[in-house]
């Protein structure tokens, strides 16, 4: 919800656009559809750490003379078509939040390769202050979003066995996939080998209750969770479902700026409400640092709870 959030926060008003369904990446063809003359960017995820689709997003967006704000929040290292994302398009965020590949607890980052939007963020991160004004003139309307030399040094630190668990957690997918991909009802997400890298913060894998004897997603997390995998049914709706977007209703939702109301109980992606609702679940990153039997052990667990799916109907 951060990534809506934000958008909000600056009076902006966030538009969705739908997923592909073999990648969970923003599909750029629904992009293109919610284009308007008031379109200012776009902002793929790079979900679970893998890039979206950068050669069509960055088309689109010179097509349109749009900015393009990555969200890399999960994407810790990942690459597309060997560029590290994050400063593919014009400015990226990262997280160093607790769960994230690299973390110093809480805090994130912000990169980019535009001196002007360098100058900006610098500012509004310090402040307001001015990156080669004097000390205690103040442009923009900042606040202290300054981290510490503590979390540098945590964060510094961790950046030196980043490449090595990088390539354990490609491998370990790899390998996940080569056997869970030949299992009736699960499919892992398409190879893309645009993909030069990919941080897997999450393992995302779809399930196909059809193969289990119509359980939901949940039950059968529930399953695998009592063979000891932490499996997650992960994002349980689509964002323009969430609550908290009533609290916009009158500001900038109802703005006449953007020239008519915004309505997200209109909404309905399809492809983003089937990954919530039916198929989508992961794993998150640290099962993936583990060693190859502990990667057996996950397979023979899928396949425990697949040989005795009936006994889950609920
Ligand atoms: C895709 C994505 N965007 C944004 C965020 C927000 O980051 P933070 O918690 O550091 O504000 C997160 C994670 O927390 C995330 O996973």
């Amino acid at each position: 919800m951060a990534t809506v959030t934000a958008v909000l926060y600056v009076n902006a008003i966030p538009i969705f656009a739908d997923i592909d369904p073999e990648t969970y990446t923003i599909d750029p063809k629904s992009v293109e559809s919610v284009i308007s003359e008031r379109t200012k960017a776009i902002l793929p995820v790079h979900i679970s750490g893998r890039p979206a689709d950068m050669d069509a997003l960055l088309s689109i967006a010179e097509k349109h003379d749009l900015y393009v704000l990555e969200d890399a929040c999960q994407a810790w290292g990942s690459e597309w078509r060997e560029r590290r994302v994050g400063a593919i398009g014009n400015i990226g965020a990262f997280s160093f939040q607790s769960s994230k590949n690299i973390t110093s607890g809480e805090g994130g980052m912000i990169v980019t390769n535009d001196e002007n939007l360098y100058e900006k963020a610098w500012s509004l991160h310090n402040c307001g202050r001015s990156l080669k004004g004097p000390w205690y003139e103040h442009q923009l309307p900042g606040g202290n979003h300054r981290m510490t030399e503590f979390q540098a040094a945590i964060l510094l630190a961790q950046l030196e066995r980043l490449d090595e668990q990088t390539e354990r957690r490609m491998s370990n997918a790899r390998y996940l996939n080569d056997s869970l991909s030949r299992m009736d009802g699960i499919k892992p997400l398409k190879d893309d080998e645009r993909i030069t890298r990919n941080s897997y913060h999450l393992y995302i894998f779809r399930f196909n209750p059809e193969a289990f004897g119509g359980i939901s997603k949940a039950r059968f997390a529930e399953a695998l969770q009592a063979e000891g995998i932490p499996v997650s049914v992960g994002y349980s709706k689509p964002l323009y479902a969430e609550r908290y977007l009533d609290y916009f209703k009158r500001c900038p939702l109802s703005c006449p700026f953007y020239g008519k109301p915004i309505d997200y109980s209109k909404v309905k992606l399809p492809v983003a409400e089937r990954a919530c609702y039916i198929e989508g679940l992961w794993l998150p990153q640290y099962v993936l640092l583990g060693s190859r039997e502990d990667m057996d052990d996950i397979i023979s667990a899928f396949e425990k709870v697949s040989e005795n799916a009936d006994e889950l109907k609920e």
